[in-house]
């Protein structure tokens, strides 16, 4: 007996001390001027608060709150997977967008018929909200916001992109950012489309590395947004959709947990300013699998990785079947 309640002890201890020293590992990053040092760890939710979205009481209460259950990790074999782009959509769980009054022009601000649509299909259980092949569909900055009933999938088809550069984008609009998914659970974006950027007036914004010279900076506004940022969401899937030429950070990962991504394509020019493809902080279990990644001239910030591990050791990033380059995407 005394034995037993010995190892149970020691067995405490030693969890707390794994605990201790897992809540804190940095994977390699690099020197954004983003990436400022910051207590990640005890604040998530203080890291953005300029332009987050106005974290209601729950987003506290959900960084405190224990984690349910140890999350679906990354599924370990993506071959298993099914193979095809589209989810089953069945009738009454799809949400096209020009139902909801999209023009799919390119030109037609088609913001409110956006929101219309996921706020239906948020309400819906494997709801597909769907943004048709064949048009282009332009919407300003927004934020898409959870709660959403689970297995809700966003899929684009066709084009969908912001307004073209900053003398487009909305005065009272973010300028750090563009798509943002908050607080979802069990989210997929999804797709035969591209999310066009449009980003090549931001980069020519005077206050540009390369603009100045000898790779000097001019003054002037230097925001740039990031096109689709998740923030404060679990359980998403980013699945065969082609995200290009964004203003800035293509894809961006804040306060996540379990994130599987798949036959990704992000591309942009070579001389594009900190086009990042992938930047994940402040996440836990991502796995990235036969993507393809090709952008900007910052060789080295392809991916940027700074995440907790779980005590477990059940957080990785896996790359298989894949490759990381900064050479142009076909
Ligand atoms: C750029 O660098 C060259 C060589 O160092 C120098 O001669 C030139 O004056 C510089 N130009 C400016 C605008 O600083
Ligand atoms: C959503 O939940 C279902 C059922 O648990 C699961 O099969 C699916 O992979 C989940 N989707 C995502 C994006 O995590």
């Amino acid at each position: 007996m005394e034995i037993l309640r010995t190892l149970l002890s020691l067995w405490i201890i030693m969890m707390i001390v794994l605990m201790q020293l897992s809540s804190n590992v940095e994977g390699r990053h690099h020197n954004h001027k983003i990436s400022k040092k910051q207590n990640h760890k005890s604040s998530p939710v203080s890291i953005v608060p300029a332009y987050a979205p106005s974290p209601g009481d729950n987003a506290n209460a959900d960084e405190n709150s224990p984690p349910p259950q140890p999350p679906d990790v990354v599924p370990s074999d993506p071959i298993d997977l099914p193979p095809g782009n589209s989810p089953t959509t069945s009738e009454d769980c799809a949400f096209d967008v020009r139902d909801y009054g999209a023009a799919g022009d390119g030109e037609t601000d088609d913001t409110a018929a956006f929101r219309a649509a996921w706020k239906a299909a948020c309400q819906v259980e494997s709801a597909v909200i769907l943004v048709p092949a064949e048009h282009t569909f332009m919407i300003t900055s927004t934020i898409f916001s959870g709660p959403c009933q689970p297995g809700l999938v966003l899929q684009v088809d066709g084009v969908l992109m912001p307004p073209n550069g900053p003398d487009c984008w909305p005065k009272a609009d973010s300028d750090k950012q563009w798509l943002v998914f908050y607080r979802l659970n069990n989210m997929t974006l999804t797709g035969t489309g591209v999310i066009e950027g449009n980003g090549d007036k931001w980069w020519e914004l005077p206050c540009k590395p390369h603009r100045g010279p000898n790779g000097s900076t001019l003054p002037g506004p230097c925001n740039s947004p990031a096109m689709i940022r998740f923030f404060m969401s679990t359980n998403l899937a980013v699945t065969n959709i082609r995200i290009q030429n964004s203003p800035q950070f293509h894809m961006k990962f804040d306060g996540c947990e379990g994130v599987f991504i798949e036959r990704l394509s992000i591309s942009s020019p070579k001389l594009s300013p900190n086009t990042d493809g992938i930047h994940i902080e402040n996440t836990k279990s991502v796995g990235i699998y036969n993507s393809v990644i090709g952008n900007g001239i910052i060789s080295l910030s392809l991916i940027i990785i700074r995440f907790e591990l779980n005590t477990n050791n059940e957080c990785a990033t896996i790359m298989h079947d894949k490759y990381l380059s900064n050479k142009r995407f076909g």
